[in-house]
């Protein structure tokens, strides 16, 4: 049998926690190994806010990289209704920041800074419009009376849409997309607008969460939903569109702070998000839009070049990879897509 091998530009990130101090360090690696750049998450406690913030986050992330790694953040600042236009404009243009992450207060872990009047971080906005600075979204409305699984969509109807219109020109990532709407959204409203899609998404609906009892390293914001989502999850994925792209929102916690009465959400998905993907798009028949998703498709979207460097997939024997890693901060488990992966990195 001829081996199959699927060669591609190295990937990008668009979406990933490294977090900070122990566990930082457990996880760097794993992202570092296959990627060659990341749009690193803000939600640190305290969040990163400011220039001066993500400039020193993003030394400390370049401290724990693993001697000859080829690997750069690209920083986000996390918007609050005190966020300084001037600031975020700084570190835009001195290269410090690439996006302004905005979360509505309360819809996620670490989101308590988080925008609960909109007017008050319009000039911001205004200003990221000006100088092509793109927003990352998490869409999701808070209000405890709109169904936890229909919050995506009413945040379109809700918060995006309005927002877009108020201004215009603003470059918007509508981060983590979870349903048929918000992938119907981005479709019909192309103007400087896209979407990353993580690797899980693709793979499990929101029945993995309950099947057979409680499964805490599935549950994850936003969460995941029915299949039928998945599914048009996986068609916008695999479609080479260029408004959708890979941000795996890799989301390490410690195991003890996910199996607790109140456990954290997240998944952690960085050690082998790349054969999870090969895999998905090969069961789709679709190998060949692999590339656009994870290398090419993000950075025409942020107006940067496509890395020069390759990687190459080979397909095989199931590939091992470590049911849980440890960290300084303890074990975290890594997501286990419910099916063997054949399709290993070369030489990772
Ligand atoms: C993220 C985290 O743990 O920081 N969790 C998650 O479920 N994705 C926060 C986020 O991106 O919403
Ligand atoms: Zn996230």
């Amino acid at each position: 049998m001829t081996r199959q091998t699927l060669t591609i530009r190295r990937p990008d990130d668009w979406h990933l926690h490294l977090r900070d101090g122990a566990m930082l360090n457990g996880v760097l690696p794993y992202s570092a190994a296959h990627f060659a750049r990341a749009i690193i998450m803000p939600n640190l406690v305290p969040p990163v806010v400011t220039g001066a913030q993500a400039a020193a986050y993003r030394d400390r992330i370049l401290a724990a990289l693993p001697d000859g790694a080829g690997f750069t953040p690209l920083m986000t600042l996390y918007l609050t209704e005190e966020t300084d236009p001037d600031d975020v404009a700084a570190a835009h243009a001195a290269g410090i920041a690439t996006a302004v992450k905005l979360y509505p207060a309360g819809a996620t872990t670490n989101s308590a800074s988080g925008v609960r009047d909109f007017d008050k971080v319009m000039p911001v906005l205004e200003r990221m419009a000006e100088i092509g600075m793109p927003l990352c979204v998490h869409g999701e409305v808070v209000d405890s009376d709109i169904d936890i699984f229909d919050r995506e969509k009413v945040f379109i109807d809700k918060v995006l849409h309005p927002i877009r219109k108020r201004v215009d020109d603003l470059r918007v990532v509508m981060e983590h997309v979870t349903t048929q709407d918000a992938v119907d959204y981005v479709r019909d409203h192309h103007k400087r607008l896209a979407a990353t899609i993580t690797t899980h998404h693709l793979i499990i609906n929101r029945n993995a969460i309950l099947a057979g009892g409680i499964r805490p390293h599935y549950y994850c914001l936003p969460v995941a939903k029915r299949e039928s989502h998945r599914i048009a999850l996986v068609d916008a994925a695999t479609s080479g569109d260029w408004r959708f792209f890979l941000g795996t929102d890799s989301a390490p916690h410690a195991d003890p702070a996910k199996l607790q009465d109140c456990g954290c959400a997240g998944i952690f998905s960085a050690p082998n998000t790349l054969s999870c993907l090969a895999e998905v798009f090969d069961a789709a028949d679709r190998l060949d839009r692999l590339e656009a998703f994870t290398s090419l498709n993000g950075p025409a979207f942020y107006g940067l070049p496509p890395n020069e460097a390759r990687v190459t997939l080979v397909k095989g024997d199931p590939v091992v990879y470590p049911a849980r890693i440890e960290t300084g901060e303890g074990p975290v488990t890594v997501f286990d897509p419910g099916f063997p992966l054949h399709w290993r990195v070369d030489g990772a």
